[in-house]
């Protein structure tokens, strides 16, 4: 997945770059940057004397010293003083000038915090539109197949409207309450419910006559498979008139994995994969449901996940940010994370 979005401590990860949210002067703060400095020891500080500063929008690069990553690169957000000043493009070139940095290095992983969303005000929300918006940017026009993570430390990064939390929480209760009433009547409805199994009741029996099969019409089953979620996808693909490429990425799904499903008809992708597919294609419920069938899988209410997936669909919302919030509100793991 190029752009994964991880709830975690950027001090931690082992990608081949973290992004510091520092100010112009490189020498240190609070917030991430506190924490930067803290983890990577006096050796950093000592080589962001020698920058001479940083511009906002503009980055520049460290060693890591003590941090488990090789590079720090270190950018200076904008201070949100409203949202009519450039901030969005000045935030917007924080990942740009970073990225291109961290191409430069030969890094393959790179680490974002939500840059400028703490001491600097701008609101959590928007701040990681314009990560994912930018980071977006630069993989389409770049050829390099980076992965870049998106660090979030705190829950209040992503928060949904309160009516569309009630809307889904209330969806959730109504189909995994229905679902588990019906898997408790399946199970009494059993021909022998566990409690009523005794010792004596079990009598050795001789294995059932079992037929032998026919081969020719086995193999006459086997011959008529229906079409594969390979063949399904790019079906759709054409159906829909767009490219591979506009496709995966927008499921958020990396050229390798695409070019293994293109080229081979049988290959299974995993239950997040072919539901970031049917996402990124819009398929209606019934098609979806179709496409990760192809894929052995199904939509389950007994899956918080799965009927978050199906509310968004039902609602025709396809929009995978949107979709992640909400997964996130409801601690559930993300679409492309
Ligand atoms: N890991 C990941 N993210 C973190 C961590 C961490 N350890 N610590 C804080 N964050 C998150 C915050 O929750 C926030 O969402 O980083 C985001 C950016 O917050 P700040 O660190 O306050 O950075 P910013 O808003 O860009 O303000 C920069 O703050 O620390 C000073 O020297 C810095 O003057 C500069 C200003």
């Amino acid at each position: 997945m190029p752009i994964r979005i991880v709830r975690q401590d950027i001090t931690k990860m082992k990608a081949d770059a973290i992004v510091n949210a520092a100010n112009s002067s490189l020498l240190g703060g609070g917030g991430v940057d506190g924490a930067i400095h803290a983890a990577a020891g006096p050796e950093l500080l000592a080589e962001c004397r020698t920058l001479g500063g940083c511009k906002t929008g503009e980055a520049k690069i460290t060693r890591g010293y003590r941090l488990p990553c090789k590079f720090v690169i270190h950018t200076v957000g904008p201070v949100w003083q409203g949202g009519k000043n450039g901030e969005r493009s000045q935030l917007r070139s924080c990942y740009i000038n970073s990225l291109a940095l961290a191409r430069k290095a030969g890094c393959e992983t790179v680490a974002f915090p939500l840059i400028s969303s703490g001491v600097y005000g701008y609101p959590k929300a928007e701040a990681l539109s314009v990560a994912v918006d930018s980071a977006r940017e630069f993989l389409d026009s770049d050829d390099s197949d980076m992965t870049v993570y998106i660090v979030i430390f705190d829950k209040a990064a992503y928060r949904i409207g309160e009516k569309l939390f009630k809307d889904i929480e209330e969806y959730i209760d109504d189909r995994y309450a229905e679902w588990h009433v019906n898997a408790r009547s399946e199970m009494l409805r059993m021909p022998m419910a566990a409690e009523n199994i005794h010792e004596a009741d079990f009598t050795v029996c001789s294995p059932m006559p079992t037929k032998s099969f026919d081969k020719s019409s086995l193999t006459d089953a086997v011959s008529k498979l229906d079409e594969s979620f390979s063949e399904m996808l790019l079906r759709k693909i054409d159906e829909r008139g767009i490219s591979d490429s506009q496709c995966y990425k927008k499921a958020n799904i990396d050229r390798k994995l695409f070019s293994k499903i293109r080229s081979d008809k049988n290959y299974r992708p995993s239950k997040p994969t072919a539901i970031a597919f049917a996402v990124a294609l819009e398929l209606p419920l019934s098609e979806t449901r179709e496409m990760l069938e192809k894929a052995g899988f199904a939509l389950s209410h007994s899956s918080k996940f799965d009927i978050i997936i199906e509310y968004f669909i039902e609602h025709g919302n396809y929009n995978i940010f949107e979709i992640n919030e909400a997964l996130f509100a409801f601690d559930q793991s993300l679409l492309g994370a």
